[in-house]
């Protein structure tokens, strides 16, 4: 009877947004944020018993979690509280006090008292009770979805990756086989979705308001998302910013969906973008020097000029191995004749396509667009182009992957053939 009262009554004091040290978050406590957006405390996915800390919408139904802390540790314990430990961290210690299941685990210099908050856009920040001095952020370590204010990227001098990762299972938070980041080594960067460590969606490069990959994303984009750079810092970051009040995030699905939510009817969300919408979305689902179009069937065909590598599996539908060129180019069957070596290879030539998704590892060539077509033709492993507004003079060489054609939007993409084929009907 006195539990049951306790219980009850440690149920109602929960109108608290911060955590210190002598006021430690209790199983049965929930954090509210200043302006009553978010709630933080602790819950069982569909009733397991595994418990998790985690952040979610407080008037969204059904509830949506937007971060988990101790993702790779569940407690199993009802003793557990989220608690300012010692040492300034906030840490969740199994029931015998011993095991850390989770921590914060920043080296913290103050002996001054830090206070853990939860603020109204869903950021939970470790402070300096004094300075106010931001030590840590539940922004910098993204579970599944990122919320307005929030960012994913790459630090290529610390070697840190900012990513989101899915939960294993609609109800499992732990961390699952998709992950949502930017490519390090690119310039301009790209995202992309990998499933292990096989790119599984990619967005085509920043153009420095929208990814070309994207035909949805036009330039009405430009004010919710954001790629800052910092070449000193070796920084690269995504950021989607609190331009509009409306709920939003950008979350990424268990099973491998990419998807953009805003506040539906009443107090749902709903999805508004979500890819991969068709399996052309998935990465190089026609192979190399294989075009895929969503409205066509088969979906997959050769670029101009190429036959399957394989006509059984191609007729089968199975088009890992995709495309090879027919006859080779002009340039690479004379690479001695005079003009290959000399500037003007008037045996070559390019065939347009529009609305492409063009394909994966591109280089930028530093020259004026207009020179482009000529950069490429004047160079025999150049195998393709495209120009890109905002971004300039792409070329290809080595296998063209993960190409589509839109129904809309997309670019122009001029690929190498020689004269003869251009002319040709097949
Ligand atoms: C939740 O758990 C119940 C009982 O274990 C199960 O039948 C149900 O499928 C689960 N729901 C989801 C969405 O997995
Ligand atoms: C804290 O960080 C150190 C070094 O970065 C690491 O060795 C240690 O395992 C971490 N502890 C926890 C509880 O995550
Ligand atoms: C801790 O607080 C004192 C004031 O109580 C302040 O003078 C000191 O600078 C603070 N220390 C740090 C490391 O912030
Ligand atoms: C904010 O988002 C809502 C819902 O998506 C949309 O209807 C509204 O036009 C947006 N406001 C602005 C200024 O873009
Ligand atoms: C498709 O072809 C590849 C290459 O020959 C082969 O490894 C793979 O098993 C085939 N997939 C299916 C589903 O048949
Ligand atoms: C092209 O020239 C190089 C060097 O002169 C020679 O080694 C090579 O065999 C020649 N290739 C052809 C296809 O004639
Ligand atoms: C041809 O292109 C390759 C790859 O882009 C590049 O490494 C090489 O320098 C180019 N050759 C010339 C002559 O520009």
């Amino acid at each position: 009877m006195i539990s049951l009262f306790l219980l009850l009554f440690q149920g109602c004091i929960a109108a608290n947004n911060n955590i210190t040290p002598s006021n430690p978050l209790s199983q049965e406590q929930v954090l509210t944020s200043s302006g009553q957006s978010f709630e933080l405390g602790f819950f069982q996915p569909n009733n397991s018993v595994d418990k998790y800390v985690g952040i979610w919408y407080k008037d969204i139904t059904p509830r949506r979690y937007v971060w988990v802390a101790n993702r790779q540790k569940p407690v199993t314990d009802s003793l557990t509280s989220l608690t300012v430990g010692t040492d300034g961290n906030l840490q969740l210690l199994d029931g015998s006090n011993k095991v850390t299941l989770w921590s914060t685990n920043v080296s913290i210099s103050s002996s001054n008292n830090t206070i853990a908050e939860l603020l109204d856009n869903g950021n939970f920040a470790l402070k300096d009770g004094l300075t106010g001095q931001n030590l840590w952020q539940s922004f910098d370590h993204p579970s599944d979805t990122l919320l307005p204010g929030g960012s994913f990227g790459v630090n290529s001098k610390t070697g840190e990756r900012r990513v989101l990762t899915s939960w294993r299972s609609e109800n499992d938070p732990s961390p699952g086989s998709f992950v949502l980041g930017l490519n390090p080594d690119q310039s301009p960067p790209q995202a992309y979705v990998w499933k292990g460590s096989v790119p599984y969606w990619r967005s085509g490069l920043w153009d420095k308001t929208t990814f070309i990959g994207i035909p949805d994303m036009d330039s009405s984009y430009s004010s919710v998302f954001e790629i800052k750079a910092d070449k000193e810092q070796g920084t690269v970051y995504f950021y989607a910013n609190p331009y509009n009040q409306s709920v939003f995030n950008v979350f990424l699905s268990s099973v491998g969906y990419l998807q953009t939510n805003v506040r539906g009817g009443g107090d749902s969300l709903t999805v508004n973008w979500e890819v991969p919408s068709n399996p052309c979305d998935i990465y190089g689902t026609c192979g190399p020097f294989g075009v895929c179009k969503a409205s066509e069937s088969p979906i997959c065909s050769c670029l101009k000029g190429f036959e399957p590598y394989s006509d059984e599996e191609w007729s089968k539908g199975n088009w890992t191995r995709g495309c090879v060129r027919r006859n080779e180019l002009l340039c690479e069957a004379n690479p001695n004749s005079s003009a290959t070596k000399n500037r003007g290879n008037v045996d070559d030539g390019f065939w347009k396509m529009d609305r492409m998704k063009v394909p994966d590892y591109s280089e930028i060539i530093d020259i004026d667009s207009s020179q482009c077509q000529q950069w490429c033709l004047n160079n025999c492993s150049c195998m393709a182009y495209a120009v890109v507004y905002g971004i300039g003079c792409l070329v290809w060489r080595g296998n063209l992957t993960d190409m589509q054609e839109f129904s809309f939007g997309g670019q122009e993409f001029f690929l190498r053939l020689t004269l003869c084929i251009i002319s040709s009907n097949t």
